[in-house]
């Protein structure tokens, strides 16, 4: 059993509070606080499914499989970290603090190069939000996204999983989405125009 009494709390979603791992500091551990916990595990059924398809991790958190911890099961995953140790942080929170020029160039061409690998490797989600990605910074003018959360399909019919042609059409929708929220809900950003320019559609 792992006490996370005093686990650093890191995030808080709609269903799911994430501690910093107390044992691993490349890892942390999400526990649901809602009564809803249907999404737990067919979020894991879908990494299962990506493991058994080689996806490639690269811009996604790996999982850990679950844990008991003090406050009831938690799912392990990995935790990235920038260059300087210090846990990488939301989109969402860089589209409302800003960056400097510079590095706002490297992330626009972050966000393109994830678009990239959703495509390339078939990744599908539930749903796309500046909350569930994180940009880890490797330097000033180094870095990359993470999907932390939103891995699954939530459609009727589930074909995405296992037809190229149509998991390209809904990752599509969902990109047109996700550039439709990040429009409603950053409009005030400064950077969310040089971002959107390089992944409009
Ligand atoms: N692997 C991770 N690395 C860094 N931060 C994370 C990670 N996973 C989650 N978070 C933070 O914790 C928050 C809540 O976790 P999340 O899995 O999104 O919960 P929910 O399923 O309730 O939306 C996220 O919005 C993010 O800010
Ligand atoms: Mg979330």
């Amino acid at each position: 059993m792992i006490d996370i009494t005093d686990a650093r709390l890191i995030g808080k979603g709609s269903s799911r509070l994430c501690y910093e791992h107390p044992r691993d500091g490349g890892k942390c551990i999400k526990v649901v606080y809602t009564k809803n916990c249907s999404i737990v595990s067919e979020e894991l059924k879908h990494y299962r499914l990506c493991e058994k398809r080689q996806v490639s991790w690269d811009m996604m958190a790996k999982s850990f499989g679950t844990v008991l911890t003090s406050a009831g099961e938690g799912a392990v995953f990995s935790l990235p970290r920038d260059f300087d140790g210090e846990i990488s942080k939301t989109m969402a929170h860089y589209l409302h603090s800003g960056l400097a020029a510079p590095e706002a160039e490297v992330l626009g061409r972050a966000v393109k190069a994830f678009r990239e690998y959703l495509f390339k490797e078939r990744i599908i989600v539930r749903e796309l939000k500046a909350d569930n990605l994180v940009y880890q910074r490797y330097g000033r003018d180094a870095g990359k996204l993470v999907l932390v959360d939103g891995l699954g399909n939530n459609e009727f019919l589930p074909i995405a999983n296992y037809s190229d042609i149509f998991a390209k059409r809904t990752l599509s929708r969902k990109w047109r989405k996700f550039v439709c929220h990040l429009q409603r809900d950053f409009s005030h950003s400064p950077l969310l125009q040089g971002l959107l320019s390089r992944v409009r559609s």
